[in-house]
This record gives structure tokens, sequence and C-alpha cells, in this order.
């Protein structure tokens, strides 16, 4: 039985429940192993199972080491009784946030004598902590982030429409190595910056543009993710002014990050900087996130997560931003790790100088 499987055993009395069902795919991953799009682990207290379809029976096989391996067509709740009976068990855990009410109301029906228990984040919980395997990979899937972010900047110039330099950005990851993009990349040129979340558009990028570029790659199912800015032509004053707010409050952001303190301080601190110079309104999103199999998982960085203790192990972005509707906005957005003495930022693109191409 792999240490995950193991240590989800170890935490399902925690939850009151003897088993727990798990089909989120990252979740499923993590767990298993397994890196199909189908299928769903049962863990109980003794055994590993994991259900699928005809389609991926073998890959499960090779992927999936100490699993018993279920084939399943349209019988899966007959499979699933047949087994908890077996089992003894009566109280089955379900993922809350994964599992559709159609889902739900479905299993309902079908596992008579089976009370079905709403269960949040167990195996978010075990994820959260990265071991030195899953760091290599989000170091290989930033590095090749890195390294297409400054490739790309050779390409920019006026003219160019966002999509175009989001695709050009795309291409450049792939070709070093990465599986695909982690996200739809952010292109937010001119008033558009002012859109946290502006996905690439056929924007047209012009001369004095501030343009917010928020990109990632994933290496073999991990993530990374960074925000970075330039300018076209000349900065302006306000540009100046406005990125050296955030840059300043990205640096506090991260210069609070260390083992032992709840996430909400990393927020404070990088909030605090902006509250000062007056933007508070201006930055409506939180510090940050974990980042891992999923590009947005725990620790969530907001100034509600006073329980949330950060540990070393765990991998997070500081991403503080200001966004002026009209005008535009700036976001620096890095990843670190969380050491035993403090952080180490794995982002290695430079920022203490706001670009002008
Ligand atoms: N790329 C989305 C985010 O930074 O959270
Ligand atoms: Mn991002
Ligand atoms: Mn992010």
């Amino acid at each position: 039985m792999s240490d995950r499987v193991k240590k989800l055993q170890q935490i399902l009395d925690r939850y009151n429940i003897e088993a727990m069902l798990i089909s989120k795919p990252e979740n499923r991953r993590y767990i298993s192993g397994f890196t199909g799009s189908a299928g769903t682990l049962l863990i109980d207290k003794q055994n590993a199972y994991l259900f699928t379809d005809f389609r991926y029976v073998e890959q499960v096989k090779e992927q999936c080491p100490g699993f018993k391996v279920i084939q399943i067509g349209d019988d899966f709740y007959q499979k699933l009784l047949h087994l908890l009976q077996k089992s003894g068990v009566s109280r089955l855990g379900f993922e809350t946030h994964y599992v559709t009410y159609e889902s739900y109301d479905k299993m309902a029906g079908e596992l008579s004598g089976v009370q079905l228990v709403p269960v949040k984040d167990i195996a978010e919980e075990l994820r959260l902590i990265k071991n030195s395997e899953e760091l290599q990979l989000i170091e290989k899937a930033v590095d090749i982030t890195d390294r297409a972010y400054s490739e790309m900047l050779q390409l920019v110039k006026t003219g160019m429409t966002e999509k175009e330099l989001a695709l050009e950005l795309e291409f450049i990851m792939r070709r070093l190595g990465a599986q695909g993009r982690a996200f739809d990349f952010i292109v937010a040129s001119g008033p558009r910056g002012a859109l946290p979340h502006g996905v690439a558009s056929d924007r047209v990028i012009q001369p004095g543009d501030m343009v917010t570029i928020d990109c990632g790659a994933v290496y073999k199912g991990y993530h990374s993710d960074m925000t970075r800015n330039f300018v076209l032509g000349k900065a302006d004053e306000k540009q100046q002014e406005i990125y050296n707010i955030v840059l300043e409050a990205q640096v506090a952001g991260i210069e609070a990050v260390r083992p032992g303190v709840p996430a909400a301080s990393v927020d404070l601190a990088a909030r605090g900087v902006i509250e000062r110079y007056g933007y508070a309104q201006n930055f409506g999103h939180g510090t940050g996130h974990g980042v891992g199999l999923a590009i947005h998982e725990g620790p969530r960085i907001s100034f509600q997560e006073q329980e949330l203790i950060l540990k070393p192990g765990m991998v997070l972005t500081v991403e503080p931003g200001i966004y002026l509707p009209g005008w535009g906005g700036v976001r620096i957005e890095d990843i670190v790790l969380v050491t035993e003495n403090g952080c180490r930022i794995l982002t290695k693109t430079p920022k203490n100088q706001l670009p002008v191409i």
C-alpha cells in the first residue's frame, strides 16, 4: 500500500467515516497515481480499490500498484455496494465539493443501508505539503515558465494582439517540455489591465500600454503560476508609481512567508502596503493560493485564514495587484516554497524594475 493511501486510511476516523470515495481528478491522481480521465477510488481501512471502465483497466494495473482494479460498465453502484457490504462499511465519505447533486441523488438511491457523509478536503489536506518529488516537478514547471517568458519578451511588439502573444507563449512552453498551459493565459493590455482575470483578447497592443501577463505551465501534472508586467515604449509616472507600490506589497507578502504563521499574515502584510498608499479598494482579491496538481489549491492566502498555519513543504503564490478601472492594472506573482526557516522564491523571472520594451 502506498504511503498516501496509508495516510488517508489513518485519517478516516477523524472524519468519522469507515471508507472514502474519491473521484476528483487531482485527488484521484494524488492518492493512486492514475492519470486517466475516468475512475473512482474506494479507500477503506484495509483496502484500496479503483473502479474504472474498459479503456483504463490495463493502465491502472501499471500505474496503481496496491490498488485492486474493478472494471465497471453501468454496474458501478452494484459493485460498490457489494464491496461496502463485504467490508461492513456503514459510513461512507464523499467529496462534497466535487460530487454533483445528480450523482449524490443516484448514490443515495442505490446504496441502501449506507450512510453518505459529506467530507470536504480530506485528500486536499494531504496535498497541502509537497514531498521532494512533487517539488521537483513544480520547479520544472516554474523553470519552463521562466524560460518561456524570457523568450516571449524578445518577440513582443506593438501591433500584436493579446491572443497572438498568449499563443506564442504557450507554443514556447510546449517546445520547452510543458504538457500544456496551466490555465487560459491572462494578457491584459492598456485599460484591460484593470480586469484581474482579463483572458487574452483580440485587443491590439499599443505604444505606451502597460501589459500584464499571467501564465504558467503544466509538467507531469504539476502547475506553475507567474504574473509579470511590462510597458511598451516609455513608462509614465503613474505606471511607475503603481508598479512600485505593488512590488513593495509583493515583497512584504513574501517576507511574511514562514512556518508557524497563519496564512492570513501573508495577505495582511501585502494588503497593508497597498492600503497605506490609499489603494485598498483597488485590491479586491486574496493575496495567493497553493499550487500543485491543481492551479488553485490550499493553502488559501486570505486575511480570513487565521486558523491555517503555514508549514514547511507548502507551495504558494504571492500575487497582490492594483486595478484601476479605465486606466489599467498591475499584478506581480511569484511561487514560493515554505522552508524550515522562512521561504524560498521559486520564480526566477526578474521583477525589481518595470521592464520597458
Ligand atoms: N492565474 C490565476 C491566478 O493567478 O490565480
Ligand atoms: Mn497567476
Ligand atoms: Mn495565482
